[in-house]
């Protein structure tokens, strides 16, 4: 085989974030706007990548530089990723040309990073006939996001390779795909972009002098999380609601809730959400509303009234896949 094309779904955190970077679970749904991956072999032993998405377009150098030197921000994880799939097989001769191209826009924080990196993986290593398992695409796109940013539970990972809806604790330790027919769910975007890594580095230095708090706060939020699995399954709405409300005051505690993100979710619940909270890591970024059958338009609008975008995403989406 000398070129494959492979996608993989972004990702929309449920509840549970921030808690799962330390050891406690989350729920991951992967959603239906999809990055694609391009991967040609080429006759030298070069490294060529491709993302006008992320303003890289035109981007080369031997494969004996792969991982070293400066590396722009758009081309740090696939590059990466090729490092570790051909550091995994021992293969140093060999020619890559990666080209990507996402539905969705890296603002929004459905996980752009996490998907290409799946998507890399996963095409190099069927362009080397490995065979690999879902777990061992994990593993290795989960050391690639951790040689760049040095934390992160995975879950976006998981979300990309799995697909579906996921329980999910720190790493990989469980990776449990959920049975959930439905999810009545409304997204709404701040307008504001956040960065991850800054969030998590904020919780843990505001919490330095009281770690008991931030223990207490995390483990109340794993046991919510753990409470909203059968909620999920059984389609327990109105329960459903109520840890997803529980989980945005915990938020709020860990102090990376914002006024727009606030807004947006107390105006959706005055429209009738059973619950809404933020997803991801706060300080921007989206949030969620959990609508009744007639609700969905009433929360479209409050959130609209809030000064937030709707998004359209389709929830529960496939996993990573071969597309040609
Ligand atoms: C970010 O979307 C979610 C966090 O829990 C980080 C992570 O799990 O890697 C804050």
């Amino acid at each position: 085989m000398s070129r494959i094309m492979v996608s993989a779904p972004g990702k929309l955190m449920l509840l549970g974030e921030h808690a799962v970077v330390y050891n406690h679970p989350c729920i991951v749904t992967a959603v239906d706007q999809r990055m694609y991956v391009n991967v040609e072999v080429l006759d030298e032993p070069v490294f060529e990548f491709y993302a006008p998405d992320v303003q890289v377009v035109s981007y080369k150098k031997p494969l004996s530089e792969i991982g070293k030197g400066d590396i722009p921000k758009g081309a740090r994880f696939v590059e990466i990723a090729v490092k570790e799939i051909l550091h995994f097989v021992q293969n140093d001769n060999i020619g890559l040309k990666v080209t990507t191209k996402s539905e969705f826009s890296s603002q929004f924080g459905f996980g752009s990073s996490s998907a290409s990196t799946v998507c890399t993986i996963k095409a190099v290593s069927e362009i080397l006939g490995l065979n690999l398992t879902n777990k061992e695409i994990f593993d290795l796109s989960y050391k690639t996001v951790l040689d760049i940013q040095g934390k992160g539970s995975g879950f976006d990972i998981a979300a990309a390779v799995y697909g579906g809806t996921i329980y999910f604790v720190t790493g990989g330790k469980i990776i449990e795909p959920l049975d959930v027919k439905k999810l009545p769910l409304v997204v709404g975007y701040s307008g504001i972009k956040a960065d991850t890594v800054t969030l998590v580095n904020q919780v843990k230095k505001s919490f330095a002098n009281r770690q008991d708090k931030l223990t207490e706060i995390y483990n109340n939020i794993g046991v919510l999380v753990y409470k909203a699995k059968d909620a999920l399954i059984n389609m327990d709405w109105q329960k459903l609601g109520k840890l997803m409300n529980k989980n945005q005051d915990l938020l709020r505690e860990l102090g990376v809730s914002i006024k727009k993100l606030d807004n947006m979710i107390k105006l959706a619940i005055q429209a009738g959400a059973y619950g809404a909270k933020l997803s991801g890591a706060g300080g921007g970024d989206c949030m969620i509303a959990l609508h009744s059958v007639q609700g969905k338009l009433s929360v479209q609008e409050a959130i609209k009234k809030a000064g937030g975008d709707v998004i359209n995403v389709k929830t529960n989406a496939e996993g990573v896949r071969i597309e040609k």
